[in-house]
């Protein structure tokens, strides 16, 4: 019998990889996707179409983490094997915007999942994976952040995640559900949003090369992020699942990069050639021909920063035998090379 798993978030940049990793390995994928005015489904749309896959295998659902009838509904109807919840408005400075709206997504929806495994009597069938965060750390700055250090969340998402790690630890401990958190660092693809920085900046860049947009506007330069790739973490979200026991797990590169760094790295590889000028707000980077290339911006800076995100994944790695496979190079040439392949077409 093939086993059957359910993705909250499958529209998203882990929630398509996922699906594709799973669809791999002969699963039956069901997704949840929410009705939005627009098409949300472009990141699977080639998974829909793929006529190699079946369309028994792969299966998309209305539904939406705020409804808790619809949740329940669903896991009642598809009895899922494995349960990923990685639907959440994931992003930080919108969650100080929409504080309320991202509680009751990214806390009250892993309770709704989990309490619609007990309510349907599942807890013996259907394991459940929370998209932990980073975040949780926050304000602790001591590094690398590993499972034992202290949260200190610095924004409603982190706080909301917060709720959201304990409350998956307390259904695990109360009622003996397969119930893990993954604490993932920032991981990043072709397929990450275009509000996020590594894909703003990559995109700008890539149009400043081709002389479709004249100047990148940045918010702060000096926050140092443990970037990956999203294809090695979501093979990290299966591997907790297929463990023999639930557990938390950090899943991070160990290396960590400034948002400056980011750029460097995005302009050298565009072979477009920078310097930096100026402090605090008034820092820029400068082309060879004096035209402004980066400005700050403070619309971008958030109420409360994290500045510090360095994780140490020792456990995963020792006990799931995950490790990375890409590095920051070939994450920066993937994304580069996919976004050029987008403006041009
Ligand atoms: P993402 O691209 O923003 O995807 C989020 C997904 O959640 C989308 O499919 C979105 O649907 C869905 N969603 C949002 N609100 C929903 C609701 N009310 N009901 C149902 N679905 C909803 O995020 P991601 O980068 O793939 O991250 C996946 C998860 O991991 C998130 O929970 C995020 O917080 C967490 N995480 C991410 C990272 C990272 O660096 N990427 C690191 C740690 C943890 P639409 O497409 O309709 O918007
Ligand atoms: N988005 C954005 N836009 N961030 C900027 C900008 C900008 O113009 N300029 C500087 N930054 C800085 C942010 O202040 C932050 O310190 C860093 O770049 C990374 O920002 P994001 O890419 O928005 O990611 P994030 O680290 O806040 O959150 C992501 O990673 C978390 C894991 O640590 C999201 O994917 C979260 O969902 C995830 O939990």
């Amino acid at each position: 019998m093939k086993k059957k798993a359910l993705i909250f978030g499958i529209t998203g940049q882990d929630g398509s990889y996922l699906a594709e990793l799973l669809l791999k390995k002969k699963y039956i994928v069901h997704g949840v996707k929410r009705r939005s005015s627009s098409i949300n489904t472009g990141r699977i749309d080639h998974i829909y179409q793929d006529p190699h896959i079946k369309k028994r295998t792969f299966l998309l659902h209305y539904g939406d983490i705020t409804d808790s009838l619809s949740v329940t509904r669903l896991i009642k109807q598809i009895k899922p094997n494995e349960i990923y919840n990685l639907a959440a408005q994931s992003h930080v400075q919108v969650s100080f915007e929409s504080p309320e709206y991202t509680a009751n997504a990214d806390a009250i929806g892993a309770l709704r999942i989990l309490e619609a495994i007990r309510f349907n009597n599942l807890e013996k069938k259907t394991k459940f994976y929370q998209a932990g965060t980073s975040e949780l750390y926050g304000l602790n700055e001591k590094i690398p952040q590993r499972e034992s250090t202290n949260f200190h969340p610095a924004s409603p998402y982190g706080v909301a995640k917060l709720y959201a790690h304990w409350i998956t630890i307390n259904y695990r401990e109360a009622y003996k559900i397969f119930a893990s958190n993954g604490i993932l660092f920032n991981h990043e693809s072709p397929r990450r949003g275009e509000t996020f920085v590594t894909q703003k900046i990559v995109q700008a860049l890539c149009r400043i090369k081709l002389r479709k947009q004249k100047t990148l506007y940045i918010g702060n330069l000096y926050a140092k992020r443990d970037w990956g790739h999203a294809k090695d973490f979501v093979k990290a979200m299966w591997l907790i699942l297929q463990h023999k026991k639930p557990d938390d797990f950090v899943i991070s590169t160990g290396r960590q990069t400034t948002v400056k760094n980011f750029i460097n790295l995005v302009s050298k590889e565009l072979k477009i050639t920078i310097k930096w000028k100026g402090k605090g707000l008034k820092e820029k980077a400068i082309d060879e021909n004096g035209n402004i290339i980066v400005s700050c911006d403070k619309s971008y800076y958030r109420p409360l920063e994290v500045n510090n995100l360095l994780g140490d994944s020792k456990k995963a790695r020792k006990i799931l035998g995950w490790k990375p496979e890409f590095g920051l190079k070939k994450l920066i040439s993937d994304m580069i090379k996919s976004e050029m392949q987008r403006i041009s077409s």
